[in-house]
């Protein structure tokens, strides 16, 4: 490993000690990842939980909202960062209509995600705990998700805060407490006053994990584009951009674009120009 590495010591987080976080007072680290390279960067950067969130339908699918993406293109992407994810914890996203329809299309979507792209957890979002039991009790771990719920575009009227105001709060607050109650192992809050976020966190023995909702959460999650600055339709002000991976790619393509059309690219040294060569040499040597 390398010395400079954020890489955690080698250890697979499981479930109960994503739970027990809160009682050993450690914040806890989320990124999303939606294919096998994205998947071991947060590793290696040392993520304790990786979602494969459906976010994937904006971020790398394209789609203006969330709403369009489907279980079996969740899986398609789940399965690939499994491929590329060890240690930390493997939650896959409930996509829009995979568990509206009862609890037994719930669970048998759900369960899709656990044997067939090895997620270990799956989240779904808003306030339903009979969902939420009925997956603990078929042994699937749920990660609820509560506040701005995506997948509720069109009930909420667009991408707000939520919780404020006395009655939405009091409605946020005994929404977690349910949720924990129907077994769920941990609780995003998404877009919700800070003052909020701290009062859930401090209601819950269960960690919650916040995007936009202030920095007293058990812990936090961006979405990868957003945070290494290669998503720039969309800006909300809880982003921090740790990079512009966004302006360096452009640069590097346009680079290469304008190297091969001016003959600077490939070089001699990057050209095989010595006939006994061909075929000996490990090509395959740089991907190994
Ligand atoms: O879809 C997603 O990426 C999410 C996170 C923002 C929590 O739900």
């Amino acid at each position: 490993m390398d010395e400079n590495s954020n890489e955690r010591p080698s250890r697979r987080v499981s479930v109960p000690w994503v739970a027990n976080a809160p009682a050993r007072a450690e914040r806890l680290v989320m990124m999303t990842a939606y294919d096998f390279s994205q998947a071991r960067l947060v590793e290696q950067a040392g993520a304790d939980i990786v979602l494969v969130g459906d976010s994937l339908a904006m971020v790398v699918l394209g789609h203006s909202d969330t709403l369009s993406v489907t279980v079996d293109e969740m899986l398609h992407h789940v399965k690939a960062v499994r491929r590329g994810v060890v240690n930390p914890l493997l939650v896959a996203d409930m996509p829009y209509g995979s568990f509206h329809l009862g609890c037994q299309q719930t669970v048998a979507e759900a369960v899709r995600f656990i044997k067939e792209a090895g997620a270990q957890a799956v989240k779904i979002e808003g306030h339903r705990p009979k969902t939420v039991a009925a997956l603990v009790e078929a042994e699937i771990p749920v990660m609820a998700h509560l506040g701005l719920t995506p997948q509720s575009i069109h009930k909420l009227g667009g991408f707000r805060v939520q919780g404020r105001g006395d009655g939405a709060r009091r409605k946020l607050l005994e929404a977690a407490r349910e949720l924990e109650a129907a077994g769920a192992f941990s609780l995003v809050l998404e877009c919700v006053p800070a003052d909020l976020a701290s009062e859930v966190t401090a209601a819950l023995e269960s960690p919650t994990i916040g995007i936009g909702a202030g920095p007293d959460c058990d812990g936090q999650v961006l979405v990868f584009h957003d945070l290494l600055g290669l998503e720039d339709r969309l800006s909300p002000r809880f982003v921090r951009r740790y990079a512009e991976l966004g302006s360096d790619a452009r640069q590097a393509l346009s680079a290469f674009a304008d190297d091969v059309r001016h003959g600077r690219f490939p070089s001699p040294e990057e050209s095989y120009d010595d006939p006994t060569l061909l075929g000996a040499e490990p090509i395959r040597k740089i991907y190994g």
